[in-house]
């Protein structure tokens, strides 16, 4: 199932969400952070999504299996006047154990759903050249506009580029 949580559930099913996201990093995924990702880190990595919750420029959405957090993404809100239309899908991760039924498929159905009910019509979405996700954003009819070059770090210390995409709702 598939919801939106508020920042008191969030902070309440906190240490599910480090442990996702300590998952994520340890599986390579190029998601801000160089693994190892310390509990520590991942801890305060949530309270700045928190507080964004809490100030309304962030939404997260959680896939869980009864209490078990399998997976979340989370909507950016551009709230500049001439943006406000807009929106950011960030911050996709599955847990490697739930991976491959399409969790990732029906986060990102749900962002597009969220997005359309606040009046978000275009969103934007940026992965790892050649990673899962690209693969997803092009499955899931997301536009390429560009990549860049030498953008982040992987795992491995060395840097790859990033693809750009985006889809008009
Ligand atoms: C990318 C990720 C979120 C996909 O999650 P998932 O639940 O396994 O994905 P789904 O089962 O919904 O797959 C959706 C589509 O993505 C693509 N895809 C997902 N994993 C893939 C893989 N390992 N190889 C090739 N394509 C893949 C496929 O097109 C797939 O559609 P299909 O199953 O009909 O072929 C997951 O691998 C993950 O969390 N990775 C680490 C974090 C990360 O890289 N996040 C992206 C940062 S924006």
């Amino acid at each position: 199932m598939i919801r939106s949580f508020t920042p008191e559930e969030a902070e309440r099913a906190i240490q599910q969400l480090v442990e996702l996201l300590i998952d994520a990093v340890d599986s390579g995924a190029s998601v801000g952070f160089m693994p190892p990702l310390t509990e520590p880190e991942a801890l305060d990595y949530w309270r700045g999504v928190i507080a964004a919750m809490h100030g309304g420029t962030r939404i997260l959405l959680v896939a869980a299996d009864g209490g078990l957090i399998q997976g979340s993404v989370q909507i950016g809100l551009d709230m500049r006047a001439n943006g406000n239309h807009r929106a950011e899908a960030m911050k996709l991760f599955v847990h490697r154990r739930a991976r491959r039924r399409g969790l990732a498929r029906a986060l990102m159905g749900e962002v597009e759903a969220t997005a359309r009910r606040i009046g978000r019509t275009l969103l934007l979405m940026d992965t790892r050249k050649g990673g899962e996700a690209e693969k997803m954003c092009e499955a899931l009819g997301y536009v390429r506009f560009g990549e860049v070059p030498d953008y982040a770090r992987s795992a491995d210390g060395r840097l790859h580029a990033t693809s750009f995409f985006y889809k008009q709702l």
